[in-house]
């Protein structure tokens, strides 16, 4: 893993922006994608550039069971709003969380994530080390799946909702599997209560208990952290 410092999450975006331009100058054509406060510095400065993704192909990572793009909440309304409609992509893939048959969803998205093999992959982790949705415990070989959300991950995440009972107990995510087939990672973490999640991501063992810690097993890993996430390193 190849670890890069940076002094807050503006620079962290740029220098994951900086990542990506090059990716995309070696030919990169598909990108995965991630939701939450962590991405949204290098949405912007995507959004800000003057680089064409009208070729491009994206994924994400991850929606919420329930909810769909006309629902404010959703990850799809998040990409839109963040990215999509202010710098259109060729075709952008987002699981769909309100599909009736939820295990053909996965299914079907699996042979999407294949159909088109992820060039550079963005990543958040959650304060108990996910990434997706793949809550500690997640087989680190899984695909697709339907994810029941921890409840550490819905407090996490009520912020965006307003009151924890409207958070969505579950989630449509790629699994460990699936994220690692990709050919690039970049991770972001900023703040202090990402730090023990990097620090078992890094130098604790892998192991279901840490789903990040999967990443060991990649053979090109960027992690960019801000001081405080790297505070236990
Ligand atoms: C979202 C996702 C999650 C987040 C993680 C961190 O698509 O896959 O793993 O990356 O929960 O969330 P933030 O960035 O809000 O701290």
């Amino acid at each position: 893993m190849e670890i890069i410092k940076v002094a807050n999450a503006e620079e962290g975006g740029k220098k994951a922006f900086e990542l990506i331009k090059t990716g995309m100058d070696n030919g990169a054509k598909t990108l995965g994608l991630a939701t939450g406060s962590t991405p949204v510095t290098l949405y912007k400065e995507m959004t800000e550039s003057d680089l064409d993704f009208s070729e491009m192909t994206s994924l994400n990572l991850d929606e919420y069971v329930g909810l769909g793009g006309n629902d404010a909440q959703s990850y799809r309304h998040f990409m839109n709003e963040q990215l999509f409609t202010k710098k259109p992509f060729k075709e952008t893939f987002v699981p769909n969380g309100k599909a009736e048959d939820l295990a053909a969803e996965c299914k079907h998205y699996e042979e999407i994530i294949d159909a088109h093999p992820i060039d550079i992959q963005i990543l958040g982790i959650g304060q108990n080390g996910h990434i997706g949705f793949n809550e500690p415990g997640t087989p680190l070989d899984s695909l697709t799946h339907v994810v029941e959300l921890t409840e550490s991950t819905i407090n996490a995440n009520k912020r965006y909702f307003d009151k924890v009972e409207d958070v969505p107990t579950r989630a449509v995510s790629m699994g460990i599997g699936s994220i690692l087939k990709g050919k690039k990672m970049i991770l972001m973490a900023y703040g202090e209560a990402k730090a023990d999640a990097i620090k078992g991501m890094i130098d604790g063992p892998v192991s279901v208990d840490l789903p990040a810690s999967a990443l060991q097993n990649h053979p090109d890993v960027v992690v960019i952290v801000d001081d405080a996430a790297a505070s236990k390193l």
